[in-house]
């Protein structure tokens, strides 16, 4: 392999201007090669990092000599770059949540495991110290019971977001990192219910998605769970999960996972969340690409669909008013 990491990017869009800007802090990484729906957005992007620009996902893999790609798209947009990298035996990193058709993802993590492909997704969380220090505490002193998610004030307009059938609703395509977190502390889920509030939210374009989600997921460990969204709380936000074992509560707090630590009869430790967390995220998967060492890759792409699958039972307990099981 050259000195440098060659990259190709498919999808253009915001996600993909957060790991141009992490990559440009990986020295080992250079973005040679982007393919978006838009050409546009791909020609503004290339115009940044002087890669070239491609048509499709299945030119790029087959023609700019890339030693990786990062697949940046929205959920409903999955399929033909997954095949694109399997077909050329490229290691993908790919965003949360990995996409929306059950089949589909099971069928792409048995494809994966088939041909040993590297893989990463973007569950940056997992990198934290803060979240790390928990699951080594969890991992002798079991997590027991689980609260939080994200709550966000009512959307405006958007492409995709908002249109259940693209993005899978709010629990599936944000909540999916809490989601996340709670599989990483506490191991599988084993059934999933679901409760939604609607009809609050009025006047937004396009809107087919829930106004709050709250769902129980119980885990084979024994430990339950409930996990929530809101997308109509427009007083402020809140992102955040408490987590207890037997002897210990964690509070984790805002985007960067800020966590409290309170062990019974001790005093509280408090671990800040690192800035750049993409850079993070983004260099493990460099180097394990450069090394063939993937040791310290968090989140493989079988294990990001077992958190998709979850958000996914979800949206089937919303259907039918019934327990999953998973
Ligand atoms: N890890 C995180 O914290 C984080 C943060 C933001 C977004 N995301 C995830 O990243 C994904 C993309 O989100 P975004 O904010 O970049 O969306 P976006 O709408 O800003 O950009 C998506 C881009 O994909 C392009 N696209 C759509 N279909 C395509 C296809 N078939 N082939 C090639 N390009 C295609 C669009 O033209 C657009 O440029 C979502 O799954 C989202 O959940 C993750």
């Amino acid at each position: 392999m050259a000195e440098k990491v060659r990259v190709g990017f498919i999808g253009a869009g915001g996600i993909a201007r957060s790991h141009l800007e992490a990559l440009s802090k990986v020295p080992d990484a250079e973005i040679v090669a982007i393919t978006d729906v838009s050409r546009e957005a791909a020609q503004a992007m290339a115009e940044k990092t002087g890669a070239t620009v491609y048509d499709t996902a299945a030119s790029l893999t087959k023609d700019a000599g890339v030693d990786a790609v990062f697949i940046l798209l929205p959920p409903f947009a999955h399929g033909e770059a997954e095949k694109a990298a399997l077909e050329a035996g490229l290691p993908f990193f790919v965003e949360k949540p990995v996409g929306l058709d059950a089949g589909q993802l099971n069928e792409f993590a048995a494809e994966v495991e088939r041909t040993n492909l590297m893989t990463s997704v973007g569950y940056m969380n997992r990198y934290r110290e803060s979240v790390n220090r928990v699951k080594d505490i969890v991992a002798t002193e079991p997590a027991i019971l689980a609260f939080g998610g994200w709550w966000g004030g009512s959307p405006g307009d958007h492409p995709w977001w908002t249109n259940r059938s693209k993005s899978g609703g709010q629990f599936h395509e944000q909540a999916t990192h809490t989601v996340d977190i709670a599989r990483y502390l506490f191991g599988e889920a084993v059934e999933v219910y679901a409760a939604a509030a609607n009809g609050f939210n009025k006047g937004i374009p396009n809107y087919t998605m829930d106004d709050a989600a709250s769902v129980t997921i119980r885990f084979a460990n024994g430990g339950v769970a409930n996990l929530m969204c809101s997308a109509s709380s427009n007083a402020g936000g809140s992102l955040f999960l408490d987590v207890h074992s037997l002897n210990h509560n964690f509070h984790f707090t805002e985007w960067d996972h800020h966590v409290r630590i309170k062990e019974k009869g001790a005093d509280p430790i408090e671990i800040k969340g690192e800035p750049g967390i993409f850079s993070v995220e983004d260099a493990v998967f460099i180097q394990a690409v450069k090394s063939g060492d993937r040791s310290g890759i968090r989140s493989t792409y079988s294990d990001g669909v077992k958190t998709s699958l979850i958000s996914i039972a979800s949206n089937v307990s919303l259907e039918t008013g019934k327990p999953v099981s998973l």
